[in-house]
């Protein structure tokens, strides 16, 4: 995909999960317990993680991120077979402190001083995301924290990708959004925004309504591709 230079960019709206912060931090943080599990128990962690906010907004059933975190980390020690007391606690107290990709803070700190406004929109509950804000060092950094609790249905709901473009005052066109979630940057791109695709996991293209303007491996390269 070529990736040309954006202009005209007012804000930049960060996915959290993935682009901005390590979910595999976590598990890798329990290896102690894990031992060579922790690789299987992260992926199936994160599938099924993102499985039931899609399964719970067909249904109509919301629960909050939280809740859908824990819920998916059961099922992926149940599968595992993975019994430990105290272990699903730790868990998910490290889910609070994921580690920040290396390249973020110095990038985030370069188009902080361009004077581009800068947000997280993430399925995260307000306290999951202030907290692992704090904990990653980064308070103060972002203008906006935007939780899809606001409208109560996840990602790639229209409505998510909405409530940052009305809180921001800033026209979809405007915005560049980031994720390194392919169906979360086909469906940012789908509602209007510009939208990079940081394929930090080098996966294929989605087969899903609209196309990303471009493609990076970290976020080490945006800062170059805003041309304002
Ligand atoms: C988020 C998930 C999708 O932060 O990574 O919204």
């Amino acid at each position: 995909m070529a990736t040309h230079p954006l202009t005209d960019i007012g804000a930049c709206v960060f996915d959290a999960y993935g682009t901005l912060f390590d979910f595999n931090s976590a598990a890798s943080a329990a290896r102690d317990e894990l031992g060579d599990d922790w690789q299987r128990l992260s992926d199936l962690w994160r599938l099924k993680q993102l499985q039931y906010t899609w399964l719970r907004g067909l249904a109509q059933h919301h629960a909050d991120f939280w809740q859908v975190t824990g819920d998916a980390l059961d099922f992926a020690l149940a599968t595992l077979k993975i019994e430990r007391p105290g272990l699903r606690k730790r868990l998910m107290d490290l889910y609070l402190q994921l580690s920040t990709y290396p390249e973020v803070p110095a990038m985030l700190r370069e188009l902080k001083t361009r004077g581009i406004k800068l947000a997280i929109l993430s399925n995260g509950t307000p306290g999951m995301l202030a907290t692992v804000v704090r904990n990653s060092g980064l308070e103060g950094v972002f203008d906006d924290v935007f939780s899809v609790e606001e409208v109560g249905v996840y990602k790639p709901h229209p409505s998510v990708y909405g409530l940052a473009a009305d809180r921001l005052k800033t026209a979809p066109s405007r915005i560049c959004f980031l994720s390194s979630n392919g169906w979360d940057a086909h469906s940012a791109k789908a509602f209007g925004f510009r939208v990079i695709w940081c394929n930090r996991f080098g996966q294929a293209p989605e087969r899903i309504p609209a196309t990303p303007d471009g493609e990076i491996a970290d976020l080490s390269a945006l800062p170059a591709l805003l041309n304002q």
